[in-house]
């Protein structure tokens, strides 16, 4: 018997993850981005990445529209970007420390590492898209990482 949904992301939670901001720039110069953490590593070559998209929402017709992204993995010192970004926002980066690099997508100056991508794929997965992103920069300044674990957020244990 499958599980229901509640027990389904109450199990899942129990695997650890960092948290990343996902930053895109739509061709009128507009920027957006969300929290994630369904972001994975996928493979070396080519340089792949992935992260799952929430089908209905506002940052898989942003990212159709780009067709790039970066992705921002955040520091313990971060968890207020994370919570902008996966609520209420603001959800553009207006007042917070941004470069760009290949892309143009927004990437935040004091996450501890950043990996550039443009959209090669965008495969099913459910009530969520994949979107494959070929990776064409990427560089880390290290720190500790935010975690997200049982629906909370933590830290590394000094
Ligand atoms: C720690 C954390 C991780 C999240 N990871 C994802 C994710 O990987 N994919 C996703 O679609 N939403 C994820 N979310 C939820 C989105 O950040 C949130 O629903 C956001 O508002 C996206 O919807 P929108 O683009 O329509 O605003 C996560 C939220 C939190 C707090």
């Amino acid at each position: 018997m499958p599980l229901d949904a509640r027990q389904q992301r109450k199990i899942m939670g129990h695997f650890a993850t960092g948290v990343t901001v996902v930053g895109t720039a739509l061709d009128d110069g507009t920027t957006w981005g969300m929290t994630a953490n369904a972001v994975t590593s996928l493979s070396l070559d080519p340089p792949l990445v992935l992260v799952a998209v929430d089908k209905g929402s506002q940052t898989a017709k942003n990212l159709q529209a780009s067709g790039r992204f970066a992705i921002s993995i955040l520091s313990a010192a971060q968890e207020a970007i994370s919570r902008r970004f996966a609520g209420d926002g603001p959800r553009d980066f207006s007042g917070l420390a941004t470069k760009t690099s290949v892309t143009g997508s927004p990437i935040l100056s004091d996450a501890i590492a950043w990996i550039d991508c443009e959209v090669s794929e965008i495969l099913p997965g459910g009530d969520h898209d994949i979107y494959l992103g070929r990776v064409v920069a990427g560089d880390m300044k290290g720190g500790d990482p935010l975690l997200f674990f049982c629906g909370k957020y933590a830290r590394l244990a000094p």
